[in-house]
């Protein structure tokens, strides 16, 4: 396998083979996945298939679809394909009556009396983080066309001032609030959750609603049973865009296109589990990670969007990736010795060209790229598209191909890692396709790295310290420097 010790100059693979831009690049539905510019060669990406086979992946994927417990540490299955699916009885341990088929029905005809105006509700808050905000802002943001009846305000992190901002120019009387939270019980949701329960008051019970897996929670914070949007407990947060968490980003796209995006996702479902995987977006990208990550030692991976309308891709990617393989023990919970996740980060194509590309270009780490454009603009100004479209071009084939000048300033090593995704054009369907395959990737590399992709113990201490940090910060009132250090201090002995 071709790695960090003796990789080719891609120059000079392009030189030799004129061919090399079709023999390594694949086009799956609505996107086309340019991966010529690594330093691979034929017999290289037949090893990374062989590596598949033999990690068992065919098992693994039969496994995950028929709803076996794929989620060992929290003994559960993984069916956050069942929620997209047409029919979700065809996954064994996805009971219809579970909930599925009222929760999609349920909250898409919510979603569309929202977006019709039906409630007489002209603003919509939702307040979730992670997986319960980043997948719904992204499709909404994405997809968003500008005729529905609700705008939608996203309050994630613990924001004081932007909540106090928000409520001073909203109607109570005309603003609905979703509160999603698979657990029901993160510290940030709940808190920003009673501000508006307040805020609302009388009119919570009739203009609130819970996205959640812990419907009993919802109701106990004050949720009418009628408004609790229940999702099993079997989905992911981060994989859970497809349940009730993506009531809010429904009312601003519509019933009809938030089932695109389903649709979307389900033909990429249909792509993994099928015959034809090795042709498939989902099995290039998780192959292709796998070279970056573990044979060409790649430490991160930077997502960036030529396209302003995915521009949040690569925030979405950061909690999917790192926090489904960013693990440190096996499925066996024996320590890994090998690399897992990459850093993930990512932002918009040309603003990232004037601040982090100078040293992506010429610093002596190498940081790998995907980046992520749309041939069709979706709107008038076909000459400010062309100015993304170009730059993406340039950018990846400056990484690639590098620069020689007299002067060693100016030299670009090339080189640089560097793929390209692009979509004819940026419509639910594509895009629903394209994050399902991202989970998909996401899968098969913790089959090839042997890890669970689902779990996520490594953040529950945060929040134990966090809630003891709390109470103590509490009994000091306004903590000075010395009450800081002291808590320090104490944090780190006690
Ligand atoms: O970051 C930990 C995590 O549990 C994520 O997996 C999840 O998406 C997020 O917090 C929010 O959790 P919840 O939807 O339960 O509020």
């Amino acid at each position: 396998m071709l790695g960090k010790n003796h990789t080719p100059d891609v120059a000079t693979l392009f030189a030799e083979d004129a061919q090399r831009i079709r023999q390594f690049s694949l086009l799956d539905q609505a996107w086309l996945l340019d991966y010529s510019r690594l330093p691979l060669t034929g017999d290289g990406y037949g090893q990374l298939q062989q590596l598949a086979r033999d990690a068992g992946l065919e098992a693994a994927v039969a496994n995950l679809f028929g709803g076996e417990i794929v989620n060992p540490s929290e003994r559960r299955p993984a069916l956050h394909m069942a929620l997209r699916a047409d029919d979700p009885s065809s996954f064994p341990g996805a009971d219809p009556d579970q909930c599925l088929a009222r929760d999609r029905d349920g909250f898409l005809a919510l979603a569309e009396s929202l977006f019709n105006g039906d409630r007489g509700l002209t603003d919509l808050i939702h307040v979730g983080i992670g997986g319960s905000d980043l997948g719904p802002r992204l499709v909404s943001d994405a997809l968003d066309v500008d005729q529905s009846a609700v705008r939608v305000h996203w309050l994630s992190t613990v924001d004081a001032r932007r909540l106090d901002r928000l409520l001073a120019e909203l109607d109570p009387a005309r603003t609905g609030v979703v509160i999603a939270s698979k657990s029901f019980s993160t510290e940030e949701t709940l808190l920003q959750a009673r501000a508006l329960r307040e805020w609302l008051g009388e009119r919570f019970a009739s203009q609130a609603w819970a996205a959640t897996a812990m419907p009993e929670r919802a109701a106990d914070f004050g949720i009418d049973r009628a408004h609790v949007l229940p999702f099993p407990e079997w989905t992911g947060g981060r994989f859970s865009l497809w349940s009730s968490v993506g009531v809010s980003a429904a009312a601003r796209l519509g019933r009809a296109c938030f089932r695109e995006l389903l649709r979307g996702a389900a033909a990429a479902d249909l792509c993994f589990s099928g015959p034809d995987r090795n042709q498939s977006l989902a099995l290039h990208l998780a192959l292709l990670m796998h070279f970056l990550r573990r044979d060409l030692s790649a430490p991160s991976l930077g997502i960036v969007a030529y396209d302003p309308r995915l521009a949040l891709l690569g925030d979405f990617l950061q909690q999917l990736v790192m926090e489904s393989l960013g693990k440190g023990v096996d499925l066996e919970d024996v320590p890994l010795r090998q690399s897992t996740s990459p850093l993930v980060f990512g932002g918009r194509g040309t603003d990232l060209q004037h601040s982090i590309f100078q040293a992506l270009h010429q610093a002596p780490d190498s940081h790998p790229l995907i980046l992520a454009g749309v041939l069709e603009p979706g709107h008038g100004r076909d000459d400010w598209h062309r100015v993304q479209l170009s730059h993406l071009l340039a950018q990846a084939t400056a990484m690639a191909r590098g620069r020689d000048d007299e002067r060693p300033c100016r030299r670009l090593p090339g080189n640089r890692p560097v793929m390209v995704l692009m979509a004819r054009r940026l419509d639910a369907r594509s895009l629903g396709f394209l994050l399902a395959s991202f989970e998909h990737a996401v899968f098969a590399l913790s089959v090839l790295w042997s890890i669970n992709p689902f779990d996520q113990w490594g953040v529950e201490e945060g929040k134990r310290l966090a809630a003891r940090f709390n109470t103590a910060l509490a009994e000091r009132g306004e903590p000075d420097f010395d009450d800081w250090l002291d808590l320090t201090n104490r944090g780190m002995r006690d």
